[in-house]
This record gives structure tokens, C-alpha cells and sequence, in this order.
């Protein structure tokens, strides 16, 4: 192929999936601008650069503090309702992954459940289709609540962070401060009698610890989330499962640790 030769039709579809799937899924002007052809062009006019004295201050670093979480716990805590709550968080502009996200995931399940989950953030189809767990992960875990008699009618289901982290990356801890507001709040208004986080993300968050989730995991404890206290399991996270399947009998445990607190 000829380096300048521009794309068919097929190869710019795959190339925006690749982008896509790298995270790289917002346009910030309205033209492409090749930096390649930019930074190879000779510097002509670019001033020589000024001489630095060793005393010299650090130049300015640019940090956009998009987030105060304090704004979060105000407006979670003004929600008395799920419902007003989801739309005190599907009006909040704050989150910078609201910008690049399809659309709040909220929850799914019943609101009146006693069993509550918590995953890490919305993937792809989950932003798509406004639900959390909903893509391949999800329906390993309908199979894996199905396993001890649960579906969706009997759990309530959130995430960490609302919105989709671009590239299902990570919510970072600055998005996991400014978002768990809301979640707590959410696990408030829900009041589970038992709660279940999925996978390292959820429970270190939730159990405040640095421990990460193969350590964690299989371990009842009792925790206050908000003002809220519940019994809590952490156990692996279906995607983890899916990568790693010899790890599913961990998980068959917990489901079934999980069914006898259930039970009793
Ligand atoms: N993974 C999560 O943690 N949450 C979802 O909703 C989907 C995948």
C-alpha cells in the first residue's frame, strides 16, 4: 500500500474500530489534523528557546480540576428517591466521562431487592444500551446468578462510576472519588441486606483496602456503605472470568457462600 494513498470505505471503518476500541472516540475539531506531517515540517519560525537560569521556577502545570467531590455528596444527598437521584446524576455536567459516554447506566434489577451488586464502570454495550452488565460479561453473570436461583428480579445492579470510562479502561481514582457519592448514596436508598462487588475495583473502594480482589474475595464482612450497614462478599469479576476461566471455580464457591447467606 502506498503511504499516502487515502482509505477505502472498509479500511476507514476498521481504522475508527481500532480507534475505538483504543479509547479514542471523541473528535475535538471538526478537520483531521495530521501531527505526523506537522512535526516533520522544518521549524522555520520557531523562536530559539530562552535561557534557563538554574533558579528558574518550575514552569506552570496545567491540571483542569474538573471534579469536587464535595458537589457529588451535596447533590446525592439532596436525592431521597432513585429516581430523583438518577436525575440529579443524569443532570450533573461535572464528570468528565459523561462528555465521552452515550448515556448514564444507571442500574438494572429491583429496586427492592436485598441483594446488591456493584461492578467497576460501563463497558461498551453497556453504554450503548443504558444498563450495566449487559454485554458478554453479563450474561456470564445471569448464568452465574441463575446457578443459585437469582435474576435480575431478585438483585439490584450498579456500577462505580456511571459512565463508560473510554476504552474500558479504569476509572481513575480521581472519577472513582468524584462518582462514589452517587453509589453510596444508591446503596442508601436500595439499603441491601447483602452487598457483592465485582472484582478489585468495587471491592477496594468498598472495603477500603489495598488488598487486591483474589485476597479479598470469598470473605463475608461487615461494612457501612454511606449511612447504610451491610453484609458484604467480594468475589471475581465475570470479565476476569472470562479471560480466565480456570478461576471460575473461586467464583462456583462464593456464588454458593453467597446462597447460604441468603438461605439462613
Ligand atoms: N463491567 C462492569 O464492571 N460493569 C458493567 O456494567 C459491565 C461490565
Amino acid at each position: 500500500m502506498s503511504e499516502n494513498r487515502p482509505l477505502n470505505d472498509a479500511e476507514a471503518r476498521t481504522a475508527l474500530d481500532w480507534y475505538r476500541a483504543v479509547g479514542v472516540d471523541f473528535a475535538v475539531g471538526e478537520e483531521p489534523v495530521d501531527r505526523f506531517a506537522a512535526s516533520a515540517a522544518p521549524s522555520r519560525a520557531r523562536p530559539a528557546p530562552a535561557p534557563v537560569s538554574e533558579a528558574a521556577p518550575a514552569p506552570a502545570v496545567a491540571i483542569s480540576l474538573t471534579s469536587d467531590p464535595t458537589e457529588t455528596t451535596a447533590l446525592a444527598a439532596s436525592a431521597q428517591t432513585l429516581d430523583a437521584l438518577r436525575a440529579v446524576m443524569d443532570a450533573y455536567e461535572g464528570c468528565l466521562l459523561k462528555k465521552r459516554a452515550t448515556q448514564l447506566v444507571f442500574a438494572d434489577g429491583n429496586p427492592e431487592a436485598e441483594i446488591m451488586l456493584v461492578g467497576e464502570g460501563p463497558g461498551e454495550q453497556e453504554d450503548l444500551q443504558g444498563k450495566p452488565f449487559v454485554g458478554r460479561a453479563g450474561q456470564l453473570l445471569d448464568r452465574m446468578l441463575a446457578s443459585i436461583g437469582l435474576d435480575r428480579t431478585k438483585v439490584y445492579i450498579a456500577n462505580m462510576v456511571p459512565w463508560r470510562p473510554p476504552g474500558n479502561r479504569e476509572p481513575s481514582p480521581e472519577e472513582m472519588a468524584l462518582c462514589a457519592p452517587f453509589l453510596l448514596r444508591q446503596v442508601e436508598l436500595v439499603a441491601p441486606k447483602f452487598l457483592v462487588t465485582l472484582g478489585n475495583v468495587p471491592t477496594k473502594s468498598l472495603f477500603q483496602t489495598q488488598n487486591g480482589i483474589t485476597r479479598m474475595r470469598g470473605q463475608w464482612r461487615d461494612l457501612t456503605v454511606g449511612s447504610h450497614p451491610v453484609r458484604a462478599l467480594a468475589t471475581l469479576h465475570p470479565a476476569y472470568l472470562l479471560r480466565t476461566p480456570a478461576s471460575k471455580a473461586m467464583a462456583w464457591r462464593d456464588m454458593l457462600s453467597l446462597k447460604q447467606a441468603i438461605d439462613a
